[in-house]
């Protein structure tokens, strides 16, 4: 019955949450793997859940990427936060212009009626422009911004499909074979036991800073991306996670 569906639901999402040592879990049914829908379902929930947390006049950072895409897709004006930021999380990672944060977080702000910033930096980055990129004063102003950032959400990806997908130079990708890499996100490289295999250079927020945000809210569903889910938890810190159901139920047999 309808019921029983949606205790079956909670009882996730508490076994979730007591797993992974979480805030708020919450799951919505079906695959992202499977059907597209599904991954705008994802995107909706974090629109709701957002709305139910955010204050006007907060900053909002995310990073880029199909999932996050969704969330920029399903997003409405936010009743409670009127004249809110979107910022994105870190510097170009080597998406397409859909994939970057840039890109979403624009169109975040004109769905919520809030204001965006970009961060323009050119990727990938030599030590020696980083070095310079950084000191100079309107991207130590925007980047000051994304420090301060209320909230931030971001996706999680599989390491070895992200690296393809941004076209990774054959020694990135040697090194992140090589080394077990199965998550990605903010442009760190992780392998199963949440360990640093590889990190992009570029500028904003590091998996450091999380602890700094008030909410960090994780968004990544589909059975594909449970390796990816449990090694980045062993890692950073994150608050809330919205996931679906494939990925729930794969979640709570690995380890
Ligand atoms: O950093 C993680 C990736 O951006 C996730 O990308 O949502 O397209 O799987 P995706």
């Amino acid at each position: 019955t309808f019921i029983n569906e949606i205790s079956k639901f909670r009882v996730l999402e508490s076994q979730i949450k007591d797993k992974l040592q979480l805030e708020h879990v919450i799951v919505i049914p079906g695959n992202s793997d499977a059907h597209e829908t599904v991954k705008e379902q994802l995107g909706k929930a974090c629109v709701q859940y957002l709305s139910s947390i955010l204050s006007a006049e907060q900053t909002v950072a995310i990073t880029g990427g199909t999932t996050m895409s969704e969330v920029a897709n399903m997003m409405t004006p936010l009743a409670h936060a009127k004249n809110c930021t979107f910022v994105p999380a870190r510097g170009g990672l080597g998406e397409q212009v859909e994939n970057q944060a840039n890109t979403i977080c624009a169109e975040m702000a004109k769905k919520a009626n809030g204001k965006y910033r970009m961060l323009y930096v050119p990727d990938p980055l030599s030590e020696e422009s980083y070095q310079t990129i950084k000191e100079e004063p309107a991207i130590k102003e925007i980047v000051e911004l994304i420090h301060d950032a209320a909230v931030v959400i971001h996706g999680i990806g599989d390491a070895v499909t992200m690296a393809e997908r941004r076209k990774a130079s054959s020694t990135v990708m040697r090194k992140i074979k090589d080394k077990h890499a199965v998550s990605e996100a903010f442009g760190y490289y992780l392998d199963k036991n949440g360990e640093v295999v590889h990190k992009v250079r570029t500028v904003g927020l590091q998996l450091d800073d999380l602890k700094n945000a008030n909410k960090v809210i994780t968004v990544a569903g589909g059975k594909s991306k449970t390796q990816a889910i449990l090694s980045f938890f062993k890692q950073a810190k994150s608050d809330v996670l919205i996931t679906d159901e494939a990925a729930a139920n794969q979640l709570l047999k690995g380890d």
